[in-house]
């Protein structure tokens, strides 16, 4: 029997919103703010995401511990990070408008720790130059969420919770609306809108180990993608140096680099502090390459040169792999991360409490009397849907993406700490773009049926099937595939074999079987999900085989070291009509003349100007 959409439930907003952590809580404010009717739209609980995971700080250049710095130093500490592929404007909006985000979530009620005189607290983290992040212990991403949470439903934005984005409409080239499923009732709804924001996440569910949760499944990469919205930059996916390696059940899981801010060092199985092996030429001059020159920085009497645990994470975590790799590594096969060493018990428990109770319950392991184990974990996607600096928008007109799923700021590999920086002020942004966006284009677009059914069909053709292959058996094939293939050494063979285990998968994948009843069945949720595993894995692998270099998180074993000509392009993705995927290098055409020079000055003419 055909579907009749006239029957099914249908919710109009101005603005819908997919996502419900830090980015679409931003974003959402931001559009009620500006008096449009905003609904958020998420696949799980509002309020549950990876934003809790960035858990050190949120980096933005107050000064209040180092008053040296300010926000050039921070463009600079960004773009150097991400080995300069950043785009500059990204990069000079979030360096300038994060101290204002930042305070903006204090009047909202974040209860940041404190200096002694009483200003926000900052924390040193890797390749930031000075103490930066401004920390609620080690749990800074669950008050920004808790704040954000309250700040929003007193602006009146309305929540749809646990319904699942199935797909984009579009009338004509804009975007018009979005297909849902309410998970618990296993019913479809349209959401019709003027505008769309994405604030989607990431996709750390296409590798085995992980720090992301469940719902990181590049939802909305490929349904943006599916609507003609281009990607860049998805060869970029970050390994944090630190998860938990140990009991197995917890792999994974983040242990933050506050810890390594806080003054914890890295060892191997043999005792030695191998970080002073791993130190790359760029940052010598910054990087302590003695361990007494390290402890001076940790006891407070010389903060020139920092220890070298507070490298980008891209050097860390190829030096743990490497440790391993070399027949060096710890119990379980990860490093050994020692702070009992280095700070009072009352100190670590005041500072990491989050990490403490998370040893201690999940491994037996009192990290105020012994170290923890650790190895590099999935944690961030540096690439995503391509944006307009300013305005967030795609170039689909209507649709706007932020945070994670967005692509732009952070190059070749993120800096922690960045992250919830760049989703305060990108969220904003997609905000104030919507709503631009909506003042230009003031019609409500039309709603196609057709494009409701069809999108309709495919979400429920693994219910209807007779029988089929198992989507759990699938996911975790991939999860293995891209581990060992398209991991943090990388090469033209291995990715090759990548890129045909998706293809190969994908096949699997259109004939999967989901067993039960259309409410809250993870098992049709699991078949449903595996497009977008797919997709964005298909992705990270052709544009990895593409760019023939290392840079940042990006390492290849057939292509050593930055290739300078790779540096004046992004790999852009695009879905052809005939629904093939287009991956090229496109040149970059942007390289504003005093932005290069901020990016690349000294410290020493950068400190103290603050313009
Ligand atoms: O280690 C951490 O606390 C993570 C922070 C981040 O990814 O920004």
């Amino acid at each position: 029997m055909a579907l009749d959409v006239s029957e099914m439930q249908t919710i109009e907003h101005d603005v819908i919103i997919v996502g419900a952590g830090g980015a679409g809580l931003r974003a959402a404010i931001e559009c009620s703010r500006l008096g449009l009717d905003t609904g958020i739209v998420c696949k799980s609980l509002l309020g549950k995401a990876h934003t809790v995971m960035a858990e050190g700080g949120a980096a933005a250049a107050l000064g209040n511990v180092d008053p040296r710095d300010n926000w050039k130093i921070h463009f600079r500490d960004t773009m150097r990070g991400g080995k300069f592929l950043n785009q500059w404007r990204m990069a000079e909006l979030h360096a300038k408008q994060a101290p204002d985000r930042v305070r903006e979530l204090e009047e909202w009620g974040a209860v940041f720790d404190r200096t002694k005189e009483g200003k926000i607290a900052q924390r040193n983290f890797g390749g930031h130059r000075y103490p930066r992040l401004a920390h609620v212990g080690d749990r800074t991403g669950l008050e920004l969420i808790r704040t954000l949470q309250d700040k929003g439903v007193h602006t009146g934005i309305s929540v749809h919770m646990e319904c699942t984005m199935i797909g984009l409409l579009k009338d004509g080239d804009r975007v018009s609306g979005l297909v849902g499923l309410w998970k618990e009732a296993g019913r479809f709804v349209v959401f019709k809108a003027k505008t769309i924001i994405f604030a989607t996440g990431g996709f750390g569910k296409a590798w085995r180990i992980t720090s992301n949760s469940w719902e990181y499944t590049g939802d909305g990469q490929t349904v943006a993608y599916e609507a003609g919205a281009e990607m860049m930059d998805m060869e970029f996916t970050q390994f944090h140096p630190t998860g938990m390696v140990w009991p197995p059940s917890v792999a994974g899981i983040l242990v933050t680099e506050g810890v390594r801010g806080e003054g914890g060092i890295l060892k191997n199985q043999a005792g030695d502090r191998f970080m002073f092996d791993y130190i790359p030429e760029a940052f010598a001059s910054e990087t302590a390459d003695t361990v007494e020159e390290a402890q001076r920085w940790l006891d407070g009497d010389d903060g020139s040169r920092r220890p070298p645990e507070l490298l980008t994470r891209d050097v860390v975590a190829r030096a743990i792999y490497n440790e391993v790799k070399e027949g060096r590594g710890s119990d379980h096969g990860g490093a050994y991360l020692d702070v009992a060493s280095r700070r009072s018990p009352e100190y670590i428990k005041k500072k990491l409490p989050a990490m403490y109770h998370q040893f201690k319950e999940l491994a037996e392991v009192d990290i105020t009397k012994q170290p923890m184990e650790v190895g590099p974990t999935f944690h961030y996607a540096m690439g995503g849907i391509r944006v307009d600096a300013d305005s967030q928008m795609t170039n689909v007109p209507g649709l706007f993406a932020c945070g994670e799923c967005a692509a732009g700021l952070h190059g070749a590999n993120r800096l922690g700490g960045n992250s919830l920086s760049d989703l305060l002020v990108f969220g904003r942004l997609a905000g104030v773009g919507a709503k631009a966006f909506i003042d230009a284009n003031p019609d409500t677009p039309k709603i196609d049926e057709d494009q409701v059914k069809a999108l309709v069909k495919r979400a429920i053709a693994p219910l209807n099937r007779e029988s089929g292959g198992n989507p759990y058996v699938i996911h975790d094939k991939l999860r293995d595939s891209n581990t060992s293939l398209v991991g943090i050494w990388r090469d033209e063979e291995g990715l090759t074999k990548g890129i045909d285990a998706i293809h190969a998968l994908r096949k699997e994948a259109e004939t999967v079987k989901a067993y039960g009843s259309s409410q809250y069945n993870p098992g049709w949720a699991e078949a449903m999900d595996l497009n977008a595993l797919l997709t964005v894995s298909e992705m990270v692998a052709t544009a990895a085989r593409l760019r023939q270099e290392s840079r940042g998180a990006h390492s290849r074993v057939d292509f050593l070291g930055e290739r300078e000509e790779w540096g004046q392009y992004n790999i852009v993705i695009k879905r052809n009509d005939d629904g093939s995927m287009n991956v090229e290098r496109v040149a970059r055409g942007d390289n504003p003349e005093e932005l290069a020079k901020i990016g690349f000055a000294t410290l020493e003419e950068l400190e103290g100007t603050n313009g």
